[in-house]
């Protein structure tokens, strides 16, 4: 009979908020398999674990009622769901983020987003480039495919990071959920305008796709999954290119050779590695099972931390290097398995192929006039909160 996995009593949210990655490092020597009592959950540190757990989902299973997630979002979303149920429902929003579409539509619009967004920013000053262009870059580029133009970069921002508030809060407060239930209203408001409209005139986004689908899934669906979109669709590739120019600008030897080699995509890969903008996932462990000889009984959550996977020495070499040109090897910042990122594409090319080149075109001198000024925060989601820039 394997033995339980080690409690700790000692890890607080608030270390994890502030400088994970030194524990990390510890847990996956010391302790890869973990139950942390400020938690509740057993944390699993190692890549081949999260690797594993991910795509095992019959023993691990998305539907975690453990979670405020269901009451956040008023409704039982795909990201919680398995097997056929989960399969329909993402398959549902599929056409949007179809190669071709991606190509002919989204990627025109992205570009022409981009170059807006750079060209308004000033030259020769200290810019914070978190709220002058990563949040608003990738809110736009969310609500186009979405199929929310109408709304601004302010008020999706804003819902994105309410929903965020409210999935998050396992202390189970009042307002986080008031907050949640104001911007159903919202949110729900202009879907419901929008879909008049796409009934009448479909096109590839993708509240339409779904609103004109053959068999089409239930309508609180649709909207339950767009709001996944808006609550994981923006952070992530905002924290992206902010740690990616971070990175760039703080290895000048790779930033010239990016440039000389055109490779953004690999630098987007390796900033992804380095800070995994998702750096957590959960699942419920649906029968007693066990990890490295720990007994894991039904009814536990385990926590995948992928952020820890892709620094997990047995892959990488100096793991916890911003390495461009380091031996590829894949990373596990988009997930594995059935709820592997449907926008891993869409961010790639949107961050990769078209913000990067641009930006660092139009700013070739750009520098960090104080690296100590760049504010890193997050357990659930990690990533430059503050980042100034001096534009040149
Ligand atoms: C660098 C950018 C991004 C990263 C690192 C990222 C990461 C992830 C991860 C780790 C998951 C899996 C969560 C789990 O296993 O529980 C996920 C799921 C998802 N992501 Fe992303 N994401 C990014 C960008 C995007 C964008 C731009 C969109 C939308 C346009 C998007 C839409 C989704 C959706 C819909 C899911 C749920 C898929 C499912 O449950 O089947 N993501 N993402």
């Amino acid at each position: 009979m394997s033995k339980p996995a080690p409690l700790d009593k000692t890890l607080t949210l608030a270390a994890l908020d502030r400088d994970p990655f030194p524990i990390y490092r510890r847990l996956r020597a010391e302790a890869p398999v973990l139950r942390v009592k400020a938690l509740g959950r057993t944390l699993l540190t190692k890549a081949a674990d999260t690797r594993y757990v991910k795509d095992t989902p019959d023993l691990f299973s998305s539907d975690d009622p453990n979670t405020p997630m269901k009451r956040a979002f008023q409704a039982h979303t795909l990201m919680r769901k398995d097997g056929a149920a989960h399969a329909r429902e993402r398959m549902a929003m599929a056409p949007a983020f179809a190669p071709s579409v991606i190509t002919k539509e989204w990627m025109p619009r992205y570009e022409q987003i981009a170059a807006e967004y750079v060209a308004r920013l000033p030259r020769g000053e200290v810019v914070d480039l978190f709220a002058a262009l990563s949040g608003p870059y990738a809110a736009r580029g969310l609500a186009v495919l979405l199929g929310l133009e109408e709304v601004t970069d302010t008020q999706l921002q804003r819902w994105s990071q309410t929903l965020i508030d409210g999935a998050g809060n396992f202390g189970w407060a009042q307002a986080p959920f008031a907050a949640t239930d104001a911007a159903h209203i919202e949110m729900n408001a202009l879907m419901d305008q929008k879909s008049d409209q796409y009934l009448r005139a479909p096109d590839n986004t993708a509240l339409s796709v779904m609103l004109n689908a053959d068999d089409p899934i239930e309508r609180a669906q649709m909207y339950a999954n767009v709001k996944i979109a808006i609550g994981g669709g923006i952070n992530e590739p905002r924290d992206a290119l902010n740690t990616i120019i971070f990175g760039l600008l703080r290895n000048r030897d790779q930033l010239e050779e990016v440039r000389r080699q055109n490779d953004w995509v690999r630098a987007f890969e390796e900033g992804i590695r380095w800070v995994a903008p998702i750096s957590v996932s959960s699942r419920l462990v649906t029968q007693d099972t066990e990890i490295r000889g720990h007994f894991l009984p039904k009814g536990e959550t385990v926590m995948t931390i992928q952020a820890s996977a892709n620094r997990d020495e047995e892959i990488y070499d100096n793991p916890e290097d911003f390495d461009v040109y380091r031996a590829k090897k894949p990373h596990q910042a988009f997930g594995n398995g059935p709820h592997f990122c449907q926008g891993a594409h869409v961010a790639r090319r949107a961050v990769g192929q078209i913000m990067l080149p641009l930006l660092f075109d139009r700013f070739p001198d750009m520098s960090l006039p104080d690296p100590d000024a760049v504010i890193w925060r997050g357990f659930g989601f990690h990533g430059i909160t503050t980042l100034p820039v001096l534009l040149n």
